[in-house]
């Protein structure tokens, strides 16, 4: 069978990215610039400095990768774009370059949403056996997603207020971490007790979602109570309490839809698949699953990147399904089945 070659891009937040993806399983190269130090000082990302790095880092970006991947335009099948969701004007500048490429190469384009992407990071690691189950946590999504077939999404849960990755940012801007904050409460937590007793909210009995905005407000009570008592309170310890409160949430939740469901494989996906903590209780929760095979992408493939929308827009092309030239980015896209 021919190989199939695919260009990926993604701009949709802070990191400019792009990927060639050989039979979308094989990783020819996958370039990201990351804005991360230009934010950083804002304590978030602002969207007009996000889409300025984009137009300045994408020809650079592009051409590292296509030399990496030892690949011309010629040999491209496809271009996969992460077309939403994400800031609209990051969007804009992936969305508009990949049109270009495709119009004067006349490469077939192909809109790709971001948490397919990131669920088809996967992928990478171990082909997908149906059906199965991702939980999804990024800075914008916490999801669990059933798959039955490739391209196939059905949302079982989701988050009701904040998602994961927005609860550790704002939590860490409370305790003075820099942005983003996900990776210093991560590191903070492994060496403090979890000893503050912090809700879970486990909702209805029966529901798959998500709410992590009680969760945030208890952690920054408790420390406004200390501060007018004059108690210390040591951010070790908030933040192992805080980071234990959110992974027994998470595993739990993830692990009661994976019997229910009778699934095969078990992902994780998006920037927060990065915690140490999760994927270390998640490993536990299913080390004595037999019949399921959980699959953890390295941290490379956690945070944003484009070789997930090239992984991800490789089987959607396969499935004939291409994007016109007057794509646009959708910055609320919601996740279909293509
Ligand atoms: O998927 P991602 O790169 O961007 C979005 O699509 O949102 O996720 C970024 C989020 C940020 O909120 C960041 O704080 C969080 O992932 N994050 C982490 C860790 N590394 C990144 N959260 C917890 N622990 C980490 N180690
Ligand atoms: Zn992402």
């Amino acid at each position: 069978m021919k190989q199939q070659i695919i260009l990926g891009i993604e701009t949709s937040c802070d990191e400019t990215a792009v990927a060639i993806v050989k039979d979308g399983r094989e990783i020819l190269s996958n370039v990201v610039s990351s804005q991360i130090e230009s934010h950083k000082r804002f304590g978030g990302v602002v969207p007009e400095i996000a889409s300025r790095h984009h137009v300045e880092q994408l020809t650079i970006v592009l051409e590292e990768a296509l030399q990496q991947a030892g690949v011309t335009f010629k040999e491209i099948d496809a271009i996969a774009v992460t077309e939403g969701p994400g800031l609209v004007g990051a969007l804009l500048i992936g969305v508009n370059a990949a049109k270009a490429i495709s119009f004067s190469q006349s490469i077939p384009l192909v809109g790709v949403h971001h948490i397919a992407g990131h669920i088809y990071a996967n992928r990478f690691i171990s082909e997908f056996t149906f059906p199965l189950l991702t939980l999804v946590v990024s800075g914008g999504h916490t999801e669990l997603v059933l798959m039955k077939e490739h391209g196939s999404f059905e949302v079982i849960g989701e988050t009701r207020d904040d998602a994961a990755g927005e609860a550790y940012d704002k939590v860490a801007r409370t305790l003075d971490l820099p942005y983003p904050g996900g990776p210093h409460i991560d590191r903070l937590a492994q060496t403090g007790q979890p000893s503050i007793n912090l809700p879970r909210a486990w909702l209805e009995p029966d529901s798959y979602d998500f709410s992590f905005s009680g969760l945030k407000s208890a952690v920054i009570n408790t420390l406004h109570n200390a501060k007018q008592r004059g108690e210390e309170i040591k951010p070790e310890d908030l933040a192992a309490s805080f980071q234990e409160s959110v992974i027994e949430v998470l595993v739990t939740k993830t692990k009661r839809a994976a019997k229910n469901y009778g699934v095969k494989q078990v992902l994780l996906a998006g920037g927060v698949a990065a915690n140490k903590g999760l994927r270390s209780q998640l490993v536990e929760a299913f080390k004595d699953e037999t019949g399921v095979e959980l699959v953890i992408p390295p941290l490379s493939l956690c945070t944003d990147n484009a070789a997930m929308i090239a992984a991800a827009g490789s089987v959607s092309f396969a499935k004939g399904k291409t994007s016109p030239l007057d794509l646009n980015a959708n910055p609320g896209l919601p996740l279909t089945s293509f």
